[in-house]
């Protein structure tokens, strides 16, 4: 078999056609000699809100920022428990802690690796203000399953949805779920910009305007602090590059979907179980996992013969060192713990050929 060289991801502007269009989003920012909170971020929250299919979106400087200020606007405070997942960027648990507030890990589910609505409903105390679910590798949790107990308990929702740009479950887009969806725009998501950023996205009217003051400071006009606020502010570059990069989302997401599909037939026949999504049909497919007793060897094997993979996430966010103050042990979440031990994630982004993927399933039968 001739060998190839797939890495793990590819940022390049050039291979997805929009060296061009970017050139001229940055120029056009450049000569308009106004950086932050301009015109551009203006129009791209109008963008992608449509996109959503809220009525508002609040450009943040990062995902991590999103879903914090999204759980203050709402509320959620120090005292307050949120519920989440440990199967996520441990980003997720730390925006929770930033809030002051504490985060408090259910376990996933055993095939999709999202959040198990039973398991969320046993960490529920009196103090659960929240829940955070996250739309893992690109695909919906048990949202409705979520929502629903939230509703019956009187919880908030804010949706982790920074992995799941323009996906859908069962035919809802998610980020319109809860009191409010949460957006990164980190280089390697399925929108990303050159930098950091992130979105909150909500219907509320009042949820909007406090994350719209709390990401500038907390000003609700020039120098006028009524909140102890932050600085998230999304800068007009990325919000400029972001809006050339949006009218190929659907397209990106479709090609992640056929790439994935042909992932999923070639090793339909090996040992290796592709992580299954609950509406595969709506994923944005933003990594392909695969499941093995070997994720070393596989990962060596792989590297081996030129493909680059990687593990999303070696250590559940409640083993992590800076989370072993919660007490949460090993065997607490064993869904989680047991999938950080038995992951690779493979190469997967839609400028790969279908050869690219038959290559990699090659490998990955021979092994
Ligand atoms: C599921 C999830 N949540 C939160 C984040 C945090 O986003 P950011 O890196 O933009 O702060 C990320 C990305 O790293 C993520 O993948």
């Amino acid at each position: 078999m001739t060998s190839r060289a797939i890495r793990f991801n590819d940022l390049s502007l050039v291979e997805t056609g929009l060296s061009e269009e970017v050139a001229n989003s940055l120029s056009r920012v450049v000569s308009s000699g106004w950086y932050v909170l301009g015109p551009e971020v203006e129009a791209f929250e109008k963008e992608f809100a449509e996109t959503i299919g809220t009525r508002h979106a609040v450009g943040t400087a990062s995902g991590t920022d999103a879903i914090s200020l999204a759980l203050i606007a709402t509320g959620v405070s120090a005292g307050d428990e949120v519920v989440t997942s440990p199967l996520t960027a441990t980003f997720t648990a730390l925006a929770i802690s930033r809030t002051g507030a504490r985060p408090v890990f259910a376990d996933v589910e055993p095939n999709s690796l999202t959040l198990s609505a039973e398991s969320v409903e046993r960490k529920i105390t009196p103090r659960t203000k929240a829940m955070v679910p996250v739309h893992l590798y690109g695909s919906g949790c048990d949202i409705e399953a979520l929502d629903r107990m939230a509703r019956e308990r009187e919880l908030l929702v804010i949706e982790d949805a920074c992995q799941a740009h323009g996906a859908t479950h069962h035919g809802t887009t998610l980020g319109g779920w809860g009191a409010a969806g949460t957006f990164s725009f980190y280089p390697t998501k399925n929108l990303g910009g050159l930098g950091d950023g992130g979105i909150v996205t909500t219907n509320d009217e009042e949820i909007a305007s406090l994350v719209r003051r709390l990401r500038n400071g907390g000003q609700a006009s020039r120098y006028v602090h009524e909140e102890i606020g932050v600085n998230s502010r999304l800068d007009e570059i990325q919000a400029a590059v972001l809006r050339a990069k949006l009218p190929y989302l659907e397209a990106w997401n479709r090609r992640r979907r056929e790439l994935a599909e042909r992932y999923e037939a070639g090793l339909a026949s090996t040992a290796f179980t592709p992580v299954a999504p609950l509406d595969p049909s709506g994923s944005a497919r933003h990594l392909f996992v695969i499941r093995t007793p070997e994720p070393t060897s596989v990962m060596a094997h792989l590297r081996d013969h030129g493909v680059d993979a990687l593990v999303h996430y070696p250590i559940p966010a409640h083993l992590q060192p800076a989370y072993r103050h919660l007490g949460q042990a090993e065997g607490s979440c064993p869904n989680a713990e047991a999938a950080a031990k038995s992951m690779v994630s493979l190469p997967l982004y839609p400028s790969l050929s279908n050869e690219d993927i038959d290559y990699v399933v090659r490998v990955l039968t021979e092994f």
